[in-house]
């Protein structure tokens, strides 16, 4: 098996935490257990915990909490997992065998494209559309008609999208259920971002439009705990069961710190609160870091409708690694470049922070671009200059034959 490396996520683990200031998120500030909490007995119930080997797909209590969120779900519906990240690991590796074609909304989170092609699996890509004069990404479903055959193991999409922001509607998410139904594909959901909506409407979800519909999720965006590293898988039992059995071979269990911590974020009345903390914080931020965007030029963007990112395409011509590995060393500023979504020109931007560190973080951006533009104007005076001294040189007949 050859896995190749996920860009995004091995550029983030290797820099995230040696940066001044790091764009490279796309959630919000994280709680402390403190405020998560929130009451002294409470905290003193956490050190009290002991520390066992947490039911292995969860406590029934945090799988209820979590089945109340899917209509017509119970716990045999749930696994809780390590993170998002091992919900759609699990998922990949229970599902795709060589030879399987995944149809892939793009750009998405490159996990389970890195994943499928390892487990002998071939992406087919579904693009999303970028419509600036409807002012969203969309998706054409007819597109999504061509690419489904007999052949689809699995559709995935990731909705809220990372990196766009964009939302699916339910009329969307209709189409692409009765493509999946026509010819028996799974459907694998990231549904992470969903409660991180900046306008505060939910986003649709996938759960109940397909008896082949699988939902992930967890608690590291739109609830702002992405170090409790507890996800889930909404699925038909009789797959859960099976998920459940690959499981015992990846991490066995969640932390039972974590587990713990989660039945409090996943109480209704807590989880909300959570999710409003999130949507402030995104409200607070985006116009500001539009603001920015406009007042530093060459940027466009389509306005993003949930998770701490804006995907913009920018107008200087420098490839994105590049551009970001020198903000990197040069700034020591971490964001991500499109080339990790196969989309050279783009970069996307965090904007979860605090404003006055987004901010510095972006001004760190804008004198790497304006000095970029500088010397590129230098050069091309230059290269003109240069041209004009050959041509005078070649009139003055100085040049030798
Ligand atoms: C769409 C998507 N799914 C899953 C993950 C992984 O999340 P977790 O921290 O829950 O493992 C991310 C992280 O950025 C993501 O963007």
């Amino acid at each position: 098996m050859k896995l190749e490396q996920f860009a995004m996520e091995r550029m983030q683990s290797t820099f995230e935490n040696l940066v001044e200031f790091n764009l490279s998120e796309s959630g919000v500030r994280p709680l402390t257990p403190r405020e998560l909490i929130g009451n002294a007995a409470g905290l003193d119930g956490l050190l009290d915990q002991p520390l066992v080997y947490s039911q292995s797909n969860g406590t029934i209590e945090l799988r209820q909490a979590i089945a109340s969120m899917y209509p017509g779900a119970g716990i045999d519906h749930i696994e809780v997992t390590n993170g998002g990240s091992e919900a759609n690991f699990i998922t990949t590796f229970n599902l795709i065998d060589k030879g399987d074609e995944v149809v892939m909304l793009v750009p998405n989170y490159m996990q389970t494209w890195g994943l499928s092609r390892a487990f002998g699996g071939t992406i087919r890509e579904w693009r999303l559309v970028e419509d600036h004069e409807a002012g969203r990404w969309r998706v054409d479903i007819a597109a999504l008609e061509q690419l489904v055959s007999p052949r689809t193991k699995m559709i995935v999409i990731c909705n809220p999208n990372n990196p766009t922001g964009a939302r699916l509607t339910a009329a969307d998410l209709d189409a692409i259920a009765r493509i999946a139904d026509k010819h028996g594909a799974w459907i694998l959901s990231d549904e992470v971002y969903r409660g991180a909506e900046i306008d505060g409407v939910e986003t649709a979800s996938m759960w109940g439009r397909s008896p082949k519909a699988i939902i992930t999720s967890g608690l590291s965006k739109a609830y702002g705990l992405p170090g409790l590293r507890i996800g889930w898988i909404a699925g038909p039992p009789s797959l859960i069961a099976s998920f459940w059995s690959y499981h015992d071979y990846v991490t066995i269990a969640p932390g039972a710190l974590s587990d713990r911590l989660a039945r409090i974020a996943m109480q209704p009345e807590r989880r909300a609160q959570l999710f409003e903390r999130t949507r402030a914080i995104l409200r607070r931020n985006l116009p500001l870091i539009e603001a920015w965007l406009k007042e530093a030029g060459g940027f466009k963007w389509i306005k993003p409708e949930a998770g701490a990112i804006v995907y913009v395409k920018y107008d200087h011509p420098i490839n994105s690694t590049t551009l970001v590995t020198r903000l990197r060393e040069e700034k020591s500023v971490l964001i991500v470049p499109g080339d990790h979504f196969g989309m050279d020109g783009y970069l996307r931007l965090g904007f979860g922070e605090p404003p006055e560190y987004n901010r510095a973080g972006l001004e760190r951006l804008k004198e790497l671009l304006t000095s970029l533009s500088a010397s590129a104007r230098a050069e091309s005076g230059e290269l003109r200059r240069d041209r004009a001294v050959a041509a005078l040189g070649r009139e003055g007949g100085h040049e030798s034959a």
